[in-house]
């Protein structure tokens, strides 16, 4: 008999997770765990006691043990989005003809009101409510240049109890002075809230410089020692996204072989550190990040809508670099990562890739926590992980409904979900075992 304290909660429904990458097994499905009738157990501390078949753990629960049962719903880990910005939410589908021009016209002003606390923290609570309706329970996520939108954002989801990643812009170049912080003042800010936040409750701190063009070399260089003082804080910016911003980095920076290789001379290229787009790569630079335990963000609903090119799956995978999915709103066009599966797929088709819906749903869950270097923490159902899932309605509108009616395997259940889903989709979202969200019947 297994002895849960008094309030944990057990649910009834399909269950879901990854024990490997299925992409490096000979039979995919051994990444597998899947419960076609399974049980979820809970603790009052928010973890993950266990998680098995219903029948064979049902008969071990007291009686005082709540049961929801959740006939034809399927519980998976809350899903990852390894890249986007908090100030763009309310830019997002704004139309341009290209990265730059899009940040010039919509994102800098945008950003620039980030500056006022009470908006920050009113666009953070807009934010994070989005992401937990579409099923995302940890992000790694951009505030603006002002510190001030950091402290709004961690106090937002510090309050929820929301496992987040965030960091302060820096930038100190060829942007609107009112975003520009120095060399010296970036680099003091984000150790100030590395000290506030990196560790409370559930919020993790990211360096956060934007990307080459709008650093100096002396930024550049003051982050990278950061990095080196604080190795578990997270690094996030942007790279090779788009032609012309390749071409004003190679400007920038002519003594560097690549605009990769700008980063790797300050030492930011190392574990926890994520590499929002990576598209226009060569070999040398995949090789580079492989080496280096750095992590490529792939952003496909961005790099669509702002023609920026084609993430290489193929090359991304045979190269062995940690890879990820991300929405990178407000640049992408959605919060959902279902919709960025879809998107994703459409890209790597592309690329001569099939990219099935069991990797997908890995890179979403287990994959992005492994990238993370936070396997064991958030992603999965294993016993001992925090209580971070989603119940999702695989039938939530009729086309999907009739479709869901039809499938022959778990891929095919998935490629539905993928293909088809969004935020309709997440009938619930839990953070450390407690609701934060349920949609409306
Ligand atoms: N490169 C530098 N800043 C940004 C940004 O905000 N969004 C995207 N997509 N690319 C960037
Ligand atoms: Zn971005």
């Amino acid at each position: 008999m297994i002895s849960p304290d008094s309030t944990a909660c057990a649910y009834r429904a399909q269950l879901l997770y990854f024990v490997a990458d299925p992409a490096t097994l000979e039979d995919p499905s051994q990444a597998v765990r899947y419960h076609s009738d399974g049980l979820l157990l809970v603790n009052a501390q928010g973890r993950i006691d266990a998680c098995a078949d219903y029948a064979e753990l049902a008969g071990k629960l007291p009686a005082s043990v709540p049961v929801t049962h959740l006939p034809g719903k399927l519980i998976m880990p809350g899903l990852i989005d390894t890249h986007l910005h908090f100030p763009q939410t309310d830019i997002i589908a704004s139309p341009a003809s290209g990265l730059l021009p899009w940040l010039e016209t919509y994102t800098f002003p945008a950003e620039g009101r980030f500056g006022d606390s009470d908006h920050a923290r009113e666009v953070a609570g807009v934010f994070l409510d989005e992401l937990l309706r579409n099923g995302t329970t940890t992000a790694l996520v951009y505030g603006s240049v002002h510190p001030q939108s950091v402290d709004a954002f961690f106090q937002e989801s510090h309050s929820r109890n929301v496992r987040m990643i965030a960091g302060k812009v820096m930038m100190d170049r060829h942007c609107p002075d009112y975003l520009q912080d120095t060399a010296e003042s970036g680099a003091r800010e984000s150790e100030d809230l590395i000290r506030r936040w990196h560790g409370k409750g559930r919020q993790l701190y990211a360096l956060t410089p934007r990307f080459a063009p709008t650093s100096t070399p002396a930024q550049l260089a003051a982050c990278g020692e950061l990095a080196r003082a604080y190795p578990d804080v997270f690094v996030q910016t942007h790279v090779a996204e788009n032609k012309d911003e390749i071409q004003w980095v190679s400007e920038l920076f002519p003594h560097n072989r690549s605009y990769l290789d700008v980063y790797d001379s300050v030492g930011l290229l190392r574990p926890r550190a994520i590499f929002g787009h990576s598209i226009w790569l060569d070999e040398t630079d995949r090789a580079r990040m492989r080496d280096t335990g750095s992590v490529a963000a792939h952003c496909p609903t961005s790099n669509l809508f702002l023609a920026s090119g084609l993430f290489d799956f193929q090359a991304m995978r045979q190269s062995g670099v940690h890879h990820t999915l991300a929405t990178d709103v407000g640049g992408g066009t959605s919060f959902s990562m279902l919709r960025t599966m879809n998107e994703a797929h459409k890209v790597a088709r592309l690329g001569g890739c099939h990219l099935t819906a069991t990797s997908m749903f890995y890179l979403a869950t287990e994959g992005a926590a492994r990238a993370l270097d936070m396997q064991g923490q958030i992603g999965t159902l294993a016993p001992g992980a925090e209580a971070d899932f989603i119940i999702v309605d695989p039938a939530a509108t009729p086309l999907m409904a009739r479709r869901s009616s039809q499938l022959d395997s778990l891929e095919e259940q998935l490629f539905v979900l993928a293909m088809l889903g969004d935020d309709r989709n997440i009938s619930a979202s839990y953070s450390a075992g407690r609701c934060v969200h349920r949609r409306a019947a």
